[in-house]
């Protein structure tokens, strides 16, 4: 596929964040005075190729992402479409609501971790292109600086994976629409989406990510991402 079609994204922002423990579910814990889910927003914005965009929340956060997703667009001036929807039990379950909130025209599907909060529009930027010039799915992911082992349930060590051949993955994930949908009507059960395509038995190309897409998933991270924001103004 070439000259791509409409490109909506998924940000999924519904998960409770037990691990973060924070009194508010994680996408709406404030980080500099802003909710996660805002600086999400923000970088999703940012990507000029963007039309439309699907805030996937908690039932009892609805009203929150709508006033979050006002003060953005207000901030970035005239923006794609911002609706809000309500996710699901897992992660999965949440995509899915999200695929269902996605306008006709839309062709091409980021799905976006609102967790990973502080990434680079360059990131989305890079996975929107390689869609467009006809990869099926696209991921952003970093090299890995340790050395990985694989190991049994006793904890023995089964295999030393070749690191040069290892990519820690990220978010936004970009898929072919069709793609997408066929990959969830086939299950939802996976901890990406990109696992749910190559289950189909379709290529999934890995793109260079960035270290400012690290997820906010301990109290730790967040201080690291209120480091990395004040070092950035
Ligand atoms: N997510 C979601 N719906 C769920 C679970 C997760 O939309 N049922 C979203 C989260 O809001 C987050 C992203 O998926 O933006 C990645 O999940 P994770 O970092 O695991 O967030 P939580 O599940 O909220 O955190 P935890 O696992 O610590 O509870
Ligand atoms: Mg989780």
């Amino acid at each position: 596929m070439t000259g791509a079609g409409r490109v909506g994204v998924i940000v999924v922002a519904a998960g409770s964040g037990s691990r973060l423990g924070a009194s508010v579910p994680k996408a709406f814990v404030p980080l500099a005075g802003v909710p996660l889910l805002g600086h999400a927003l923000r970088g999703v914005l940012a990507c000029a190729a963007v039309s439309e965009v699907v805030l996937v929340v908690p039932a009892s956060h609805v009203e929150s992402a709508q006033a979050i997703a006002e003060a953005v667009c207000r901030e970035v001036g005239p923006a794609g479409a911002v609706t809000v929807v309500v996710g699901g039990a897992e992660r999965g379950d949440s995509v899915a609501s999200g695929l269902g909130a996605l306008s006709a025209g839309v062709e091409v599907v980021l799905v976006h971790d609102a967790a990973r909060c502080l990434t680079p529009v360059e990131v989305f930027d890079r996975v929107v292109a390689a869609v467009t010039a006809g990869a099926v799915a696209v991921v952003p992911g970093t090299a890995v600086v340790d050395t990985v082992k694989q190991v049994d349930v006793e904890g023995l060590v089964v295999a030393t994976p070749d690191r040069s051949s290892l990519r820690a993955v990220q978010t936004p994930q970009g898929f072919r629409r069709d793609v997408l949908v066929r990959a969830h009507a086939a299950s939802s059960d996976a901890t990406d989406d990109a696992g749910l395509v190559e289950r189909l038995g379709e290529p999934v190309l890995v793109v260079e990510g960035d270290a400012r897409a690290f997820k906010v998933t301990t109290p730790a991270d967040l201080e690291t991402a209120a480091r990395l924001l004040a070092e950035s103004t």
